[in-house]
């Protein structure tokens, strides 16, 4: 800030209100570096093109410019925790076998038959299987992608076996998520995260939680317009309002890390600046909706003279989950224990890794509609202490017209606000296609989330088709 000549300069401008870190700075149980941090970054002030949303050809450009090239979440690690487990992923025109062999590899063959073609398993199926038979003619392949055998093989003469691999995208394994990427020569995990992001991900620890609950919904959306959705928290005011007596909202923190990741931090516990004159701090505790009740047992604490609400509800929530989870959270800070902490993955992993609501949404395109996208939201918890396994959980698809609330074992208040973030979708995608105006107009600090990610959409659109190749892809 020019703080002699008080002008500010693009990007500086701040809501006036204490700011997320002055709130966790007041913490009892003080927060990690990573946490207690800033990572904003002015990116420009332009309108972004509305093409990116609106144009087939552009969706077009995504599948054989960036798609083919990103590394992508295809399923967690639990998803195949066995040998013979399979896990198909798709996106786009593409599809996946993610496969565990005898020897605990995972592998992630291209999901096509090396005769015919025909898909090996069928799309997004997951299950068990000793190899991997085509069902049109019964070619067979090793759950390490080496060819087993081909029916009535002396008309095959001219068939080499070694040549008849199947092939495989590049498989790392991060967080308990398994990682694909079809591009022989795109960077590591690592290189593509960079090492603060891959450090806030190490942090937390994602390998030790499990998924519960897992619910997918289509929209008639773009993919891009439905994930920004959920990059600022400029729009809880109008579209949540029932949530800003105990959150923060513009007063959010928003960073930027390398090409490929971008977070938020948004405090629970604290009224919305908009709301300061009429919530009290004992509001604050009425007001506050609990993220995973189930395990909560939907109880609020008493507010006593002089104490802060936030501080209230860090201590409740601490003994909760430490009962919940039979752990000691003693060393967790306060911060990663109450607030919403939304980390992009590009090009379409969500984190909100929090303790109090720890969830994973992913958003992929429909492959033959750009304006429709496929999005999962994945609930976590901790895994037993005592190593007992636990069940993946399977997906639930929901219907078009179905409330997220009807998912079963989904809590129905935060089922409202999903509904509350899918119903500006249908408006936006249409108001889009019948403006007049050739771009969006973005907020220099509240939606730098999605200024950051649109540049990196366009630094891949900038670059020359790649489709993936048999004779460059890994092979058994
Ligand atoms: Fe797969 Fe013929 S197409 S065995």
């Amino acid at each position: 800030m020019n703080v002699e000549t008080g002008m500010l300069k693009p990007g500086e401008a701040r809501h006036p209100a204490e700011s997320t870190q002055e709130i966790i700075a007041q913490d009892k149980v003080k927060a990690p570096g990573w946490a207690a941090s800033e990572n904003y970054e002015y990116l420009g002030s332009e309108d972004v093109t509305k093409d990116r949303y609106v144009d087939p050809e552009f969706a077009k450009g995504e599948f054989e410019r960036m798609w083919t090239r990103t590394w992508q979440m295809a399923c967690r690690e639990n998803h195949i925790p066995e040998a013979g487990d399979y896990y198909v992923y798709d996106i786009g025109p593409y599809s996946f076998i993610i496969a565990r062999d005898d020897e605990g590899e995972i592998h992630a063959h291209f999901n096509a038959c090396l005769h015919r073609g025909t898909k090996l398993k069928p799309s997004a199926t997951e299950g068990y299987a000793m190899d991997l038979k085509c069902p049109f003619h019964g070619w067979t392949w090793n759950l390490d992608g080496s060819l087993k055998e081909i029916p009535e093989k002396w008309d095959f003469a001219h068939v080499q076996s070694r040549k008849m691999c199947l092939p495989a995208a590049r498989v790392e394994r991060l967080g308990g998520f398994v990682w694909i990427n079809m591009d022989p020569d795109a960077p590591s995990l690592e290189e593509y995260l960079g090492p603060e992001a891959l450090a806030h991900l190490k942090a937390w620890k994602l390998e030790d939680r499990y998924i519960y609950l897992h619910v997918q919904k289509s929209y008639p959306a773009n993919w891009k317009l439905t994930m920004e959705a959920f990059m600022e928290a400029y729009h809880v005011g109008d579209t949540h309002p029932q949530v800003q007596p105990a959150n923060g909202d513009v007063n959010s923190q928003y960073d930027v890390y390398g090409e490929h990741v971008n977070r938020f931090i948004s405090t629970l516990g604290v009224v919305s600046p908009k709301l300061r004159d009429k919530y009290s701090e004992a509001d604050i505790i009425e007001n506050f909706t609990l993220g995973d009740s189930s395990s909560l047992g939907g109880t609020k604490p008493e507010l006593k003279e002089g104490e802060r609400a936030r501080q209230v509800m860090a201590d409740m929530f601490r003994n909760m989950f430490e009962t919940a989870t039979n752990t000691d959270l003693s060393h967790v800070s306060d911060t990663e224990l109450l607030d919403t902490y939304s980390y992009t993955f590009f090009p379409n992993l969500f984190l909100f890794p929090g303790i109090s609501l720890p969830m994973i949404y992913r958003f992929r395109p429909d492959a033959k509609d750009h304006r429709r996208t496929i999005y999962e939201v994945m609930f976590m918890r901790s895994k037993p202490k005592d190593g007992s396994q636990v069940e993946t959980a399977s997906v639930q698809v929901l219907e078009d017209h179905q409330s997220f609330a009807e998912a079963e074992g989904m809590d129905p208040g935060f089922g409202k606000i999903l509904d509350q973030d899918t119903d500006n979708l249908y408006a936006q995608q249409e108001g889009l296609e019948a403006s007049a105006k050739s771009g969006i107009t973005l907020a220099d600090y509240q939606e730098i989330r999605i200024r950051h990610f649109e540049r990196t959409v366009d630094k891949y659109m900038a670059m020359a088709p790649y489709a993936p190749s048999i004779d460059k892809l890994q092979r058994c």
